[in-house]
């Protein structure tokens, strides 16, 4: 059975559904297997970026897949080595073609790298990528306030999406509040804390027996009542499943509060802090 997802809108009128499907690490035959299993599941948003080295697997997994190009929203990402203006439009032209796609819906600035600081000329080329139709909607991934501010300064275009770390050790909500104010939605990364313990914990298991549902859907029920569209990964159909079946219960205020409870100022999971952290 396909479960229906429901859908946010973002600022520039894309709708997406609020849980899409990442794929780091999902390569070769074993990647197309895992990313045509979540397609047939339902899942109708493809996280992807150039870095992660799969966007041939990602292109014959929509081929092989039963959704139709224009209800499967998928997202890549642009290195931090092509962040100069010509080499951003190559890079999304060679994603493209390596992918075998015509467009990418979604396509966002994977890291500011603001040591290297040349992440508003990215932006203009994102800018221009959109308006000659090699990507429909434009954002980033990692950009801190202050790198939003000077995107919107520099011109006066502001990201539709923000992906960042965001899961109960690391809750991002002063971020969050910041985005939705401007009307950029959050998107989180690593939601399941990439299987490193999280869904062991004991808060966590204690409100999954109290539910009724599994840790993992505990977990993601808390991103989507904070408003958060998640992109978790699992190469198991069932675990792709469950991740899907968040949509039939509530958690309390309290039980959310609990959950706020968690995080912790080194909660990250490698440490990077994108003031400093630098992705090539
Ligand atoms: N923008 C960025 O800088 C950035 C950084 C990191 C990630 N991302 C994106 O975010 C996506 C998600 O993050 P992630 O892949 O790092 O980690 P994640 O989705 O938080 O966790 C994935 C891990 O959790 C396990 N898992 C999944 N569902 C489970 C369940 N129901 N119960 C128990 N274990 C479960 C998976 O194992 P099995 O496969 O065995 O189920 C896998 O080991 C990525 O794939 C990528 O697309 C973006």
């Amino acid at each position: 059975m396909v479960l229906e997802i429901p859908k946010i809108r973002l600022r520039d009128g894309l709708e997406i559904p609020v849980i899409g499907f990442g794929t780091v690490f999902l390569k070769g035959s074993e990647g197309v297997l895992a990313i045509r299993s979540a397609i047939e599941d339902g899942y109708r948003l493809i996280d992807s970026a150039y870095n992660y080295e799969n966007e041939g697997t990602l292109g014959e997994a929509i081929r092989q897949g039963p959704a139709s190009r224009n209800e499967l929203p998928v997202t890549s990402k642009l290195p931090g080595r092509y962040h100069g203006y010509d080499e951003a439009i190559k890079a999304i032209e060679e994603s493209l073609f390596r992918a075998q796609l015509d467009y990418f819906d979604l396509y966002l600035i994977h890291w500011p790298n603001p040591k290297e600081g040349k992440y508003v000329e990215a932006w203009k080329a994102l800018i221009d990528a959109k308006k000659r139709g090699l990507v429909r909607s434009i954002g980033v991934s990692n950009f801190l306030p202050e790198h939003l501010e000077r995107l919107d300064k520099e011109t006066g275009e502001l990201p539709v999406i923000n992906q960042i770390e965001m899961h109960p050790f690391f809750n991002q909500s002063s971020q969050r509040r910041w985005q939705e104010e401007r009307g950029i939605v959050t998107e989180a990364w690593s939601p399941l804390f990439r299987g490193r313990g999280l869904l062991g914990d004991e808060t966590i298991m204690a409100l999954a027996d109290a539910y009724g549902k599994t840790p993992a859907q505990i977990v993601l029920r808390w991103h989507h009542q904070h408003g958060a569209v998640t992109i978790p990964r699992s190469s198991s159909p069932e675990r792709q499943r469950e991740n899907l079946s968040i949509f039939g219960f509530e958690l309390s205020g309290d039980d959310m509060k609990k959950i706020d409870g968690l995080s912790r100022p080194d909660g990250r999971i490698d440490d990077q802090d994108p003031a400093v952290y630098q992705e090539f």
